[in-house]
């Protein structure tokens, strides 16, 4: 059997970082080789790599010969929303390069990382099934449209394993998050450590999806390990954890610190999660590759806390 071999663009963001740690575990360092603009100290087996920078990717892949590719790199909904046509450049045509690179160099998989953000009005956002019309409000999601369409594409068209996910908001312990639209749900609990209070830019009743980091790395590798005769989706899985709202978040953040203060100041931001799915049906990747979910909202929470205060505790050492 050929040795599985890992290339992950976009390494050093918030999903990437814990990714490339749980895909050391399983296939060793010099397996897996961590890629982005930006390096970062968490790698010891890393490259820097602009995916726009086609020249550069084709080397490092024709050099490298990865067998998975795990496509991270990315710019997120709030960020391109301020700059609509530099995400279109890096989540279309940087998507674009890697499947041809990928084809070209015979990869036997590749990852694509989809969002929520391709429902919206129109898409039945109180539960939000797989297959429903797809009208996107910000750039960001007609991007992730045209990733998954375009994933789907070389599926059928030259045969390419490529698999994708619908991700909802991540929390994660590991890296502040990228600049998204539910990144409040990872700042809140940096501000419950540090001051005791957080001023949320969505109101208290917004509620959308959300999955623990944990869950979203094994779900994750769970789809790619599937086998590909039980896929029946080739855009991307709806991938379904819990659903809560900021004040709901709150709530189970002070059964913790039960002095926990929670104001709102919605922005722009409010705006685009309106119009996110609040929950999401994702009976198909349940069926087709066993997807559960395992963290509730009081497990995220408390794994949450206990991981920040370790982290607080041994920079305090460090210093
Ligand atoms: N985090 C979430 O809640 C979430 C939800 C849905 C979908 N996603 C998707 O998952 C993927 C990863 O998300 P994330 O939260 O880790 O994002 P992030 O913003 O934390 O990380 C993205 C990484 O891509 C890198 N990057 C940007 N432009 C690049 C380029 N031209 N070449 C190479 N690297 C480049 C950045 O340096 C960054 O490290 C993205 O495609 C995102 O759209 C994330």
């Amino acid at each position: 059997m050929e040795k599985t071999r890992v290339l992950i663009t976009g390494a050093s963001g918030q999903i990437g970082q814990a990714l490339v740690q749980a895909l050391v575990d399983e296939f060793g360092e010099r397996n897996v080789l961590a890629t982005d603009l930006k390096p970062s100290e968490a790698f010891s087996h890393f490259e820097e790599l602009d995916i726009l920078e086609t020249n550069h990717y084709q080397k490092l892949v024709g050099g490298f010969k990865p067998t998975i590719i795990y496509h991270l790199a990315g710019i997120l909904s709030a960020v391109g929303e301020k700059n609509p046509s530099v995400l279109w450049k890096v989540n279309v045509q940087g998507w674009i390069n890697t499947l041809n690179i990928a084809l070209e160099n015979k990869v036997s998989k590749v990852f694509f990382p989809s969002s929520i953000a391709v429902f919206g009005p129109g898409s039945s956002l109180d539960y939000t099934r797989q297959n429903v019309a797809l009208h996107p409000t910000t750039v960001y999601g007609i991007s992730k449209v045209a990733g998954e369409n375009l994933a789907q594409y070389f599926f059928r068209k030259f045969g390419l394993d490529v698999r994708g996910i619908r991700y909802p908001g991540i929390i994660s312990y590991q890296s502040p998050p990228g600049g998204g639209t539910t990144d409040y749900a990872v700042d809140i609990f940096y501000q419950a450590l540090d001051s005791g209070r957080y001023e949320c830019f969505l109101s208290g009743d917004v509620r959308l999806p959300m999955m623990y980091i944990d869950d979203a790395v094994r779900g994750t590798l769970e789809l790619m390990q599937a086998n590909a005769e039980s896929l029946s989706v080739r855009t991307s899985y709806n991938f379904g954890a819990v659903s809560f709202t900021p004040t709901e978040l709150a709530t189970s953040i002070r059964k913790i610190i039960p002095d926990f203060e929670i104001s709102y100041a919605p922005d722009f931001r409010e705006e685009i999660a309106n119009t996110w799915p609040r929950n999401i049906d994702d009976t198909p990747a349940r069926r087709d590759w066993n997807w559960q979910h395992q963290f509730e909202i009081d497990d995220i929470v408390r794994d949450m806390l206990m991981k920040l205060k370790e982290k607080n505790t041994l920079r305090s050492k460090k210093n």
